[in-house]
């Protein structure tokens, strides 16, 4: 049965670079908040364009709110580090002395995977811990997460703590994320990716690894810039019977067989996605003005929408 994302607490979304993944996190952000879900939209780390897409200052470490119910933030390891520190002493004296002390900060620089500790950490704590009153503060959190390699190693970072240290605070809090990440009631982890060879040879590494060796099975693929078709199988007969000629139509003609030769590419790879990778598809058509506006989100919060509705079947 396809899982219903509007069900889980949180939600990421990873794949390679640059295939869409910050535009179809907001846009899937967007349409939790206009369901009247409490959202908060999780960047780590990022060169941030969710800011200028909803007519903001660039989105940084302070919450932002970027319309009703939904939230932005763009953290970092320091940051994510420094708020976890405060959570756990308490006392800012206490963190200024420990934490702002140089020798200490390069001994903290040092461990490899505490900022991607701390970053998930941050996540874990805005999903399933904190509260506004007697009420959780987000109803779903949406992490914008990294890139493939990166996106891979943050997930991982739990059971490498846990493999490591046996017992402990550091212990506990990694086993509770790793816990928190294998609940698929709780998580949810989608790839983005394009109807192209390498995005989809990358997005079945990443969701073999992701089964393979952190139990974490993929929930939807997002299959991003599709291209329609805008003649039919006639019409497209036709473009290919005529002649060159040296009429004004011939770069027309030309344009529209490359259109037509890029959607016969595209299905194709979406046949052999389907054959590699075992997951329902979600498809965002291809904007030709891009997708860098707040109209252009909304439109595509719309389309991932609907296409839950008829697939996320709830359990
Ligand atoms: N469906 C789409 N149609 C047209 N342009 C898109 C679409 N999705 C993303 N883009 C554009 O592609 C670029 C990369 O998108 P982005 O979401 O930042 O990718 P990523 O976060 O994976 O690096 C951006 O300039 C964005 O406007
Ligand atoms: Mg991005």
């Amino acid at each position: 049965m396809k899982s219903d994302l509007y069900k889980r607490r949180l939600v990421l979304f990873t794949g390679k670079g640059g295939v869409g993944k910050t535009t179809v996190a907001s846009a899937f952000a967007l349409s939790c908040a206009k369901r009247g879900m409490k959202t908060l939209l999780m960047q780590v780390n990022a060169k941030d364009r969710i800011g200028a897409i909803f007519n903001q200052d660039p989105i940084g470490e302070e919450m932002v709110e970027l319309g009703p119910n939904l939230y932005c933030v763009n953290s970092t390891p320091a940051s994510a580090m420094r708020e976890y520190a405060l959570m756990t002493l308490k006392i800012k004296i206490i963190y200024r002395a420990v934490f702002e002390n140089k020798i200490v900060q390069s001994f903290l620089n040092a461990i490899p995977g505490i900022s991607e500790l701390v970053l998930l950490g941050k996540a874990y704590y805005h999903a399933a811990v904190e509260k506004r009153g007697k009420k959780r503060r987000w109803d779903i959190v949406v992490l914008d997460a990294p890139a493939t390699g990166h996106g891979i190693f943050l997930l991982k970072i739990p059971s490498v703590v846990t493999s490591i240290i046996e017992s402990g605070h550091m212990f506990e809090e990694a086993e509770r994320m790793k816990a928190m990440l294998e609940d698929p009631e709780f998580t949810s982890v989608n790839i983005v990716t394009l109807l192209e060879d390498l995005p989809i040879n990358e997005s079945k590494m990443l969701s073999e690894t992701l089964q393979e060796e952190l139990n974490i099975a993929v929930d939807y693929i997002f299959a991003n810039k599709v291209l329609s078709n805008p003649f039919t199988e006639e019409e497209e007969n036709t473009l290919h019977r005529l002649e060159d000629s040296d009429t004004l139509l011939d770069s027309l003609f030309q344009s529209a067989r490359f259109h037509g030769a890029r959607v016969a590419s595209q299905k194709k790879y979406a046949d052999i996605l389907k054959e590699k990778i075992d997951c329902f598809t979600i498809e965002i058509p291809y904007f030709f003005d891009g997708a860098d506006r707040a109209e252009q989100i909304e439109k595509i919060s719309k389309i991932i929408s609907t296409q839950l509705n008829q697939t996320g079947e709830v359990e």
